[in-house]
Formats: C-alpha cells, structure tokens, sequence
C-alpha cells in the first residue's frame, strides 16, 4: 500500500480543495431537513412526461447518429436552434459564434486552461460564484474581488484596482461578471453600468466573461442586454446553460464568442470530454424545435415567482430587527446580511441542529470577508416548507443575537 499520494501530486493536485457548498449538500439528506443551501431547481419543472415521448422519437427517428460520438463544437441542430434564438432575442450572431459545452462549469474550466497562466489575475465581484473562483484559481490565478454596489461592480474601484495592478507588473486577463441576478447577491447590472465596465475593458485591453445563467429567470422587470450585445470589440465570452432553465442533469450549456477563443476551447474541451453527449444535446434540441422550453419556462418563472414572494413575506413576518435582505427581480437566490456580530460559518452549525441550512456568505468572498452575509436558495422548497425553514432559521439567529 502506498502511504501517501501526496509525492505523485502535481502541483494544483495538492492546492485542489472541495467546494464548500457541494461537501454542505452532501450532508444535507437528512431527514425533515429544509434546505435553502444548494442552487437546486424545482423538481416540479422537470418535464419527465415529455421528455418520455421526446426520447423515444429520438430513438426511432435519430438513433445512430444521436448515439454516436458527436463534433466537439456540439450538435448542428442545437446549435443553430440557439443561434435563432439569441438572433430573436436582438443578437447578430452565426454558428460560429456559438459552442456546447457541458454546462457552463465546464465552460469555465475551458476559460481557465485556455487564458490563465500561475499568477495573472482576475477580477471578480465580491461576493462573486464560488464555482468560478475555483475554476480559475485551480490554475494559478489570483482574484481580486472588486466590492458591489447595488447596481453591481463598482467601477471605480475596478478601475483604480486594474491601475495598482498594472504598476505593480501583475497582469490582468478577464474581469468576471455574473451580471444577470448574479450568485449569490442577486444584483443585475443596468445597461449603463455594463456599458462603462466595457469602456474599462477596452481601455486596459481585458476579456470579459459574463456569466448568465438566471438571465431568463426572470420575474419582474426590464431585460437588461448581454454585455455581449453592448461590447463592439469581441471582448466579451457569453456563458449560458440549460441547469436552471430546464434541467441540470442534462449538463449542457453553451458559449457564444469571437470565432477564435471559440477555436480554442474547443482545442481545450477536446482533452477533457471529446464531446458533450450527443444523445441528450438531440433530445433538448427537439424539445426546443416543438416549442416545449419557452412553454416549460414561463410555468417555471411564474412558481419561483410565487416562491420568492413567500419567502419575502416570511422574510418580513419573522426575521429580527437587524437583518436584511435582497429582494430580487429574478434568479435563485435572496442574499441576506445580519448583524455584523454574528458570524453565518458558525451559525450555520446551530441551523443544522434545528433542521435548516443555508450556505455561509464568505464561501462567495474571494478576501475571506463577508462573515455576516449568507445565501438563501427559494427555487427548491414548497411555500410550507419556506415558512418552516425561515421560521427556524429566525429562531437560530434570535438566539445567537440574545447570546451576544
Ligand atoms: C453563476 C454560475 N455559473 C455557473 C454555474 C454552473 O452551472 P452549470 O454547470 O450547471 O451550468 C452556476 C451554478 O449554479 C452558477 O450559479
């Protein structure tokens, strides 16, 4: 028996660490335990009996080639669907705009490998996604955290950050943006405020990768448009995904570009899967092409609606003075801030007992700050279970407030 694997660790094996909200997930199966933590769409969106027959069509109509290995770039026919689709949606874009991936962490990773070099740096929102600070740290690179306001990242400081950076001869790759109810604050960036974090950019000659995958989860208000949309310079990298607008077992997303960084992460996602599965990229591409996704979609907004509405009213019926919270337009999530004496990491260990978690702010802050901050899923619970799970949630935190 080998004593330790340490000695056959390459370098970023050994700085490889667990997501701290996936290891929470794992012990959160416990029974009467009422979960605000993951990012977990409702199962009740999941189209199962459609998805039966779809498959079955599949299989008669496709079967070999939907069963063979496919191009690296994706699927033809879900391709061009989603080039219409964006092209409804007010972008000029053509197949070689557009790449599967296998969901946008995937997309992620494929950024890091292709861009990122042991210490160059990128900026990122704090509190920003966890799953992207870690793609990207796993290959060397530093991130800045840039603080919000509540149009988003302030520019200013992005700006006066890039400058230190400079002169200090680190170098900037991209600036990470979620700015469509962004994971976890829920903040979504208005045009101007995306038009002016361009204008940076393009100043300091940076990428820019956007994020989006609540952008159409939305409940209430204006679209805001892609950063890609705004950009002129093809600067920006467009991620997307079917997870929260369809399914997430599904894995697949997609990224739209300039044709040449679309070149290379093929390049990098043909050393790390060949291909997004050929089979289910087919089935959601029929499941578009009968008009099943927009269908679908509009009944699962209008249930996260209902849920974020709940979870606010029980938000204001129960939570103490002190505490606040955002209230978004969209998205998964409501980004909670307590009184700056408590500490959510240490809460959360009381909340598990009393059968309520959450996930604790600082997992979203690059500086190890944001302490008094957590993270409040409402996709996933029913309206009874929101009520219980933020009455007990109230309960650990007016006890933490009376102890201190
Ligand atoms: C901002 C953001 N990016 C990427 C992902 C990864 O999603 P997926 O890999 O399921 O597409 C998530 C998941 O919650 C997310 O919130």
């Amino acid at each position: 028996m080998i004593t330790s694997i340490n000695q056959f660790l390459s370098n970023s094996g050994k700085s490889m660490k667990r997501s701290a909200i996936r290891e929470i997930l794992k012990h959160l199966q416990k029974p009467g335990m009422i979960s605000f933590a993951g990012g977990l769409p409702a199962p009740e969106t999941f189209p199962i009996n459609d998805l039966r027959e779809i498959i079955d069509e599949i299989l008669e109509k496709d079967g070999p080639e939907s069963l063979q290995y496919g191009t690296t770039e994706g699927d033809p026919l879900l391709r061009r669907m989603l080039v219409e689709r964006h092209n409804r949606q007010g972008l000029k874009i053509g197949i070689e705009n557009l790449i599967i991936t296998s969901a946008s962490q995937q997309a992620l990773d494929l950024i890091a490998k292709i861009f990122l070099d042991p210490g160059d740096y990128v900026l990122c929102g704090l509190p920003s996604y966890l799953g992207g600070i870690n793609a990207f740290t796993f290959y060397g690179a530093k991130l800045k955290g840039i603080a919000l306001d509540k149009d988003g990242m302030k520019p200013d400081e992005l700006e006066e950050t890039i400058i230190i950076l400079k002169e200090l001869g680190r170098k900037v790759k991209f600036i990470y943006l979620i700015p469509d109810f962004q994971n976890p604050s829920g903040i979504t960036i208005p045009e101007s405020r995306r038009l002016k974090i361009i204008e940076i950019a393009e100043k300091y000659n940076l990428l820019i990768v956007e994020d989006s995958p609540y952008r159409e989860v939305r409940f209430d208000g204006e679209s805001q448009k892609l950063m890609y949309e705004l950009d002129t310079t093809g600067r920006v990298i467009a991620l997307f995904t079917f997870s929260k607008i369809f399914a997430p077992g599904f894995r697949v997303g997609w990224v739209i570009g300039h044709p040449e960084i679309l070149d290379k992460l093929v390049m990098a996602k043909q050393t790390a899967d060949l291909c997004t599965s050929a089979f289910v990229q087919r089935i959601i591409a029929r499941y578009i092409e009968k008009g099943l996704l927009e269908k679908n979609l509009k009944k699962t907004i209008a249930l996260y609606r209902e849920r974020r509405t709940h979870m606010i009213t029980c938000f204001r019926k129960y939570m103490p003075e002190g505490v606040s919270w955002t209230e978004p337009q969209g998205g998964l999530f409501l980004f909670v801030t307590l009184p700056p004496r408590l500490d959510t990491d240490e809460l959360f260990k009381k909340a598990l007992e009393k059968n309520v978690a959450f996930v604790a702010g600082s997992s979203f802050f690059c500086n190890n700050s944001g302490h008094d901050t957590m993270r409040i899923n409402f996709s996933f619970s029913n309206k009874e279970e929101i009520e219980t799970g933020v009455k007990r949630l109230s309960e650990v935190i007016r006890e933490e407030l009376n102890c201190k």
